[in-house]
């Protein structure tokens, strides 16, 4: 499949061409070069979403690991305690930064299609699209990129044997731990799902209810699952024992994975994209994500203004207008790179960013409907990030997902591996908006082996100075979320400031401004109003897990989002 510039595009190239100078205070600054060297002696910092898992991360580099063992103790140990939201049933993306020779490297685990996929099995018989199909049970489950990409990790980067950096999960799961609120409601909010499954009710509703507050809660199946990666690697997890059980019961409940599907996953390393911005160097993720790309373009877009100098409402509009636009590129282009070709010089280009800026005007909302494209829901909310640095400076921001809460409801029986629905993730149907509002083209159309657009953004943000790593779940918004953490990290905000500040958002469609209680205030908001903005309210969104290293000051901090009181972000 290929993918040639539209119209539009080429029309935009040609305005660029024509105008535009690369202007005011992000002229393509000089920015660090990123090889993080320094030692911090002593000292490493993890922030996650759960403090079991953080434990198990600095547990970990204190028996001489790095920041890459640290990161699968950190993820393995978060399918443990936190399956809502990611889990070696799911996939991962990363972005990792090795201090010794300043390698920069993108993990792509993220899950494939199985080859049997049938676009028609996620419609109605109406034509509608089956949003059931398409989130719940084996249908809406991707084959799972989580192991691979660990054990590609831990072979790779890591220093210690992979047995050792899966010990504290596969010890958590053994022992035990109490399930903290948020899974207990996770699971109460799925019980419905989860009781179509017995084996997903017999996991997760002991007693036909979902686990009370103070139980202790033990996951044996996985725990032999994770003991089977540990001392066989990628053979213990997609062929053999686990691989037969996971095939057998999705095919059982009406799914169509093979073991060839699992036998062939392979997890795979990408070269990040890169964007300098006001003197600092972004790294990010490539497709098969679409965060990069977006980030990308509003940072190039942006770099046209000087926001500093900028009263907050016409910040808040330009930081809004790079966002519609990039959301709209996001929807057309993008999708696996290994079957789609995408025009990313042409996305990721100065040149390119100079015509859209030419399209905004200084004091109006560009309506959507004037970039054209089709309608969509509300953005969703889950997911995982984590972020780490350790004292040689190596640094891991890795975005790990089920996809939607507690994924698909369904476990694999004698596994204990809860599957993603991540197939959602596709343009299942085209034009349709998935669960996160988000549309596609046939670029994200579903292939057999192909991989779904993700939006998740594991980014590093590196200065002279002072340097970042940060991420967040949400679906869609973790694209906008990660570039307001990246903004205001440049902007000086300490770790704690960022993970706490308030958050908007806009996806090009639907065309509103989804706000956060408290992020503007009373002026800001009606000049935003008078500008042609439908501002939003929306419960707070995010997770956000963001670890900073001050080299002038040696310091490392770490912050977990004060949302969500079961994160842990800790120096050591
Ligand atoms: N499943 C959410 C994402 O990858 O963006």
């Amino acid at each position: 499949m290929s993918l040639s510039m539209n119209w539009r595009a080429a029309a935009l190239c040609l305005l660029l061409v024509a105008g535009g100078a690369f202007a005011a205070d992000g002229a393509p600054a000089k920015a660090a070069s990123g090889h993080a060297s320094t030692r911090i002696p002593g000292h490493a910092a993890i922030a996650s979403a759960n403090f079991h898992a953080t434990e198990a991360g600095l547990e970990v580099l204190a028996r001489g690991g790095n920041a890459f063992d640290a990161a699968v103790a950190v993820a393995a140990t978060l399918s443990i305690v936190e399956p809502e939201s990611s889990g070696i049933g799911g996939g991962f993306m990363a972005v990792l930064h090795r201090a010794s020779d300043g390698h920069d490297v993108f993990i792509d685990a993220r899950e494939t299609a199985p080859a049997a996929v049938d676009a028609q099995d996620y419609l109605n018989p109406d034509g509608s699209p089956d949003r059931d199909t398409a989130l719940k049970g084996p249908l809406s489950a991707g084959i799972p990129g989580e192991p691979a990409g660990l054990v590609l990790i831990a072979k790779r980067y890591g220093r210690l044997p992979l047995a050792q950096s899966l010990a504290p999960a596969i010890r958590i799961a053994r022992e035990g731990f109490e399930p903290d609120e948020r899974l207990r409601e996770a699971i109460a909010g799925m019980q419905e799902d989860l009781q179509r499954w017995p084996a997903s009710a017999a996991k997760y509703l002991p007693g036909g209810k979902p686990p009370a507050a103070g139980v202790i809660w033990k996951d044996p199946d996985q725990a032999r699952t994770l003991e089977l990666i540990a001392s066989h690697g990628d053979q213990g997890f997609y062929h053999g024992e686990t691989a037969r059980k996971l095939v057998a019961a999705v095919r059982a409940a009406g799914g169509n994975w093979t073991l060839a599907d699992l036998a062939s996953y392979r997890a795979k390393e990408r070269t990040p994209i890169t964007v300098d911005y006001r003197g600092y160097r972004i790294v990010t993720a490539p497709p098969p994500s679409s965060g990069g790309v977006a980030i990308a373009e509003i940072l190039n877009i942006l770099s046209g203004y000087d926001l500093t100098k900028m009263d907050a409402a016409t910040r808040t509009h330009y930081v809004i207008e790079a966002m519609r636009r990039a959301f709209r590129d996001h929807n057309d282009y993008l999708g696996d790179p290994d079957f789609v070709k995408m025009p990313l010089d042409m996305l990721l280009s100065p040149f390119y960013a100079d015509g859209l800026r030419q399209s905004i005007l200084p004091d109006k909302a560009t309506p959507s409907s004037m970039l054209p494209r089709a309608e969509a829901a509300e953005p969703g909310m889950h997911t995982t990030h984590f972020s780490i640095i350790d004292a040689d400076g190596n640094m891991a921001a890795v975005t790990s997902t089920v996809n939607y809460t507690m994924g698909s409801s369904f476990v694999a029986e004698g596994t204990g591996v809860l599957l993603n629905d991540e197939m959602d993730d596709f343009a299942l149907v085209p034009d349709k908006p998935n669960v996160y509002g988000l549309l596609g083209s046939k670029a994200n159309a579903p292939v057999g082996g192909k991989r779904m657009l993700s939006s998740m953004s594991p980014s590093l943000v590196i200065g002279a100075d002072r340097t970042a790593v940060i991420g967040s779940p949400g679906g869609s918004t973790i694209i906008t979320q990660v570039l307001e953490g990246i903004l205001h990290f440049i902007d000086g905000e300490s770790a704690q400031q960022i993970a706490a500040h308030k958050r908007f958002h806009h996806q090009y469609l639907p065309d509103v401004v989804n706000v956060e209680t408290g992020v503007f205030d009373a002026a800001t908001s009606d000049a935003l109003t008078k500008m042609g903005y439908t501002l939003k309210p929306r419960e707070a969104w995010g997770f956000m897990n963001v670890v900073t290293w001050d080299r002038k000051a040696n310091q490392l901090d770490a912050a977990s989002d004060p949302r969500r009181p079961s994160g842990l972000g800790k120096v050591q």
